[in-house]
Order: C-alpha cells, then sequence, then structure tokens
C-alpha cells in the first residue's frame, strides 16, 4: 500500500509515523521556567545531531489545541535542558511524567523523582539517571502552525554525566548495563537486551 500521510487525519498519520518509525530513543528533558520551577516530560522524537559541535535534538509538538507545551515554554524562557537516557528501570516514572501536569507544578515533586544539582545550566538532573546531557538551546526551529506544529529543538550539549557503574573494564558504554530502553508505537516499548553485531563494510578488522 501507499500513504499520502497529509490527506489523513492528524492522528491517523502520527500514527503510521510513530508504528514505523521504530525504536526511538527516549529524551527525558528538565526543564526550569523563569520562576526557576523545574519540568519533566519524554520525547522519543530524539537524536543526535553531531559531535562537532556536540548537539542533540528533539521534537515537542503542539497539544491538538494548539497550545506550546510546558517544554517549550520554559526554553523560550530560560534556554537551558537536561536531556537524560531512560533505563529500564525508570520506565515508569518517565511515562508517568507524559502526564499533563498544570504549567508551573513539577513532575519531579508530583511523581517523587530525586533531583540532582547540574553543573553548567539551571534545570536540575534526575538522580537516579545513567546519563545525562547538560544543554544549551542553540535553535528552535518551527514546522509547522496551530495543532501537532512541531518545534525541532537543537541543543549544544555541555558536559555529559555517565554514571561510573554503566562502564566496562575499557571504560566504555556497556550496553547491558545500561538497559535503556526504546519507543514503538502505541503504548509499546522495547529494551536494548537483545543484541547483535554487524562488521561495518568499510572497515578494516
Ligand atoms: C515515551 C514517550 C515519548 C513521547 N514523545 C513525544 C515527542 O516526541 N513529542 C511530543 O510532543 N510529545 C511526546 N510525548 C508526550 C509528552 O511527553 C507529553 O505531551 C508531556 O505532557 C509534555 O510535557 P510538558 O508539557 O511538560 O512539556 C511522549 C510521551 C512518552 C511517554
Amino acid at each position: 500500500m501507499q500513504l499520502d500521510l497529509s490527506a489523513l487525519s492528524a492522528r491517523e498519520a502520527y500514527t503510521w509515523m510513530t508504528d514505523l518509525i521504530t525504536p526511538r530513543p527516549i529524551a527525558w528533558v528538565s526543564t526550569t521556567d523563569a520562576q526557576g520551577r523545574a519540568n519533566l516530560a519524554p520525547f522519543s522524537f530524539f537524536n543526535g545531531v553531531t559531535s562537532v559541535p556536540p548537539t542533540l535534538l528533539f521534537v515537542p509538538v503542539n497539544l491538538r489545541d494548539g497550545v506550546k507545551k510546558d517544554t517549550v515554554l520554559n526554553l523560550e524562557a530560560v534556554p537551558e535542558c537536561v536531556v537524560h537516557i531512560v533505563p529500564h528501570a525508570l520506565g515508569e516514572q518517565m511515562n508517568a511524567c507524559a502526564a499533563r501536569l498544570p504549567h508551573g507544578e513539577s513532575e519531579f515533586a508530583a511523581f517523587g523523582i530525586e533531583t540532582a544539582p547540574s553543573t553548567l545550566v539551571r534545570p536540575p538532573r534526575i538522580a537516579a539517571a545513567p546519563a545525562a546531557f547538560e544543554c544549551r538551546v542553540r535553535q528552535i526551529v518551527g514546522v509547522g502552525e496551530g495543532a501537532m506544529a512541531a518545534h525541532v529543538v537543537i541543543c549544544d550539549i555541555l558536559r555529559v554525566h555517565v554514571r561510573d557503574d554503566i562502564l566496562n573494564d575499557k571504560g566504555a558504554v556497556d550496553a547491558a548495563k545500561l538497559d535503556a530502553i526504546g519507543r514503538l508505537g502505541g503504548e509499546d516499548y522495547a529494551t536494548t537486551r537483545d543484541r547483535f553485531q554487524l562488521a561495518r563494510p568499510d572497515r578494516k578488522r
């Protein structure tokens, strides 16, 4: 079959995209508003951009009523965030943070998520996260207008926190210890527990 997504409803087009573009990494993003109140939300339209300069992006889309999400409102006021990687053990707390709380009410407090101070940015870190990227917003690129319009948030990575216990004896990240989860369509998630290797054709051994 073939699909013209722009001829479908926003919901149908979204479902095709999120069912097919899988598995998606999850950015669990802390921000603060101008009064310093913290916010925490997950975004699976997320990826790295380049390492020179170190950059990543994630994409909050507007709510169906066209209202910007708290993460975007906060980034417009305080252009700093911390992007955390989500391990299997924190999946339920991450999912809880997708609830729509009143602006200014912190998911950290609402869902009992312990904070740790950041070093270079104002938003706090999730103490239990295995990896956290302290970021400054480089650019927010708007795509579309109104309901479901996207804000592509491109961030400079200022500092990365990596918990020592996710490293192997060579000092590199051990995927089994990181135990990251990914998002599939609907309410499905994937673990990274079943892995396999493919040798790159252009790399000599
Ligand atoms: C795993 C997961 C991934 C999500 N990915 C996105 C996403 O990429 N973009 C988006 O706009 N919302 C996404 N959401 C929904 C937001 O997390 C949700 O709208 C949240 O309430 C936004 O919070 P905020 O208003 O505090 O920014 C996702 C939710 C979950 C559970």
